[in-house]
């Protein structure tokens, strides 16, 4: 055996095991798949399909200082491919998250990343101090992009200025590594992920939903009560992917893809285009076991490939 294929695979029955951890500079993550905000619930509803100590890391649903009802129903519809909701960052709060909840999910040897909301820069500064103060939590997902809460899917993540501003004051006050996550509803996602960068920022986590609608014909009403909301699911994968390309073309942090990951393939896709990790959303919703079955999927592609190690298929992308 070539001594360089000693390094990383391990070898078991004869079997090479690809090496499928990757590091994010601030944080090493056993394997790339990390599960999405919003869809893995605070991550003990997901236990009685797998063991969250398997998947690279998890998002928790986006809090808010104080609990939210989210939008009026129906806020939830499906389309060709992928998902409309408007759902509206309901939530318990960060207060009874760190009592009920947090206890329960610093269990897991995996990392746990919070989605961080707020109404205004004060309000996003106040969850983080909060949660500061409370371990078992490995990093923040800072949440400036969902476009479900206010009119016309405004949120901080459609401008430059605005996305400076709060991730500066945010950064300033965190004591965990910070991941700023972006809205795809933008002409050019590298400005603002260049103006993230610059306010000090450790990654970025891209795409957020898609500003959407559907109409039913026959009432001739909106599918969601909010008229708009949020596309997630394969169909937004192309658009996507190549914000991710973009991205991680342009700026020298960590990227951290997603939009319409289903399978390994899927994920491989975002890493070739230069994602260190991938986020799953939707998927989660189809089969709850989405996320280990991509993970078997990547490795299963290293080991037939002869790959040792999945951080060498970062940014692989041959033009
Ligand atoms: C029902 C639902 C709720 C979501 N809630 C959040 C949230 O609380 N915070 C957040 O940053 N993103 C939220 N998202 C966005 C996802 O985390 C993800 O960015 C998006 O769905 C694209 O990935 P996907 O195509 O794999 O679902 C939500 C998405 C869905 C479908």
């Amino acid at each position: 055996m070539k001594k360089d294929l000693c390094f990383g695979p391990k070898k078991l029955y004869g079997l090479k095991m690809a090496d499928l951890s990757v590091d994010l500079g601030f944080l090493q993550l056993q394997n790339p798949v990390i599960a999405a905000s919003g869809t893995f619930g605070y991550g003990l509803e997901f236990s009685p399909y797998l063991d969250p100590n398997n998947l690279g890391g998890f998002v928790v649903k986006g809090l808010y200082f104080y609990p939210r009802e989210g939008n009026p129903p129906p806020r939830l519809g499906e389309t060709p491919c992928g998902i409309l909701n408007s759902i509206g960052l309901q939530g318990i709060g960060v207060k009874k998250f760190v009592r009920e909840i947090l206890p329960q999910i610093r269990k897991y040897q995996t990392p746990i990343i919070i989605n961080v909301c707020g109404e205004e820069d004060q309000e996003y500064v106040s969850v983080v101090e909060f949660l500061n103060q409370h371990p078992g939590i490995s990093a923040y997902e800072l949440n400036i992009s969902c476009p479900n809460v206010k009119k016309n899917g405004r949120c901080p993540a459609l401008d430059p200025q605005d996305t400076f501003s709060i991730v500066r004051a945010v950064k300033k006050v965190s004591s965990l590594p910070l991941i700023t996550k972006l809205s795809p509803n933008v002409t050019d996602i590298v400005e603002i992920a260049l103006s993230a960068q610059q306010a000090g920022t450790d990654a970025l986590s891209l795409v957020n939903t898609f500003l959407a609608m559907d109409v039913d014909p026959q009432t001739r009403k909106p599918t969601l009560a909010n008229i708009y909301g949020g596309l997630s699911g394969p169909a937004i994968k192309p658009i996507a992917l190549r914000m991710v390309h973009q991205v991680a073309q342009n700026v020298g942090i960590p990227v951290i893809g997603m939009g319409g990951i289903m399978s390994g393939e899927d994920a491989l896709e975002y890493l070739i285009a230069g994602a260190r990790a991938v986020e799953v959303g939707t998927a989660n919703f189809v089969d709850p076991e989405s996320t280990v079955k991509i993970i078997n999927q990547m490795k299963k592609y290293c080991e037939q490939k002869g790959i040792p190690r999945i951080e060498s298929v970062v940014g692989s992308l041959k033009i």
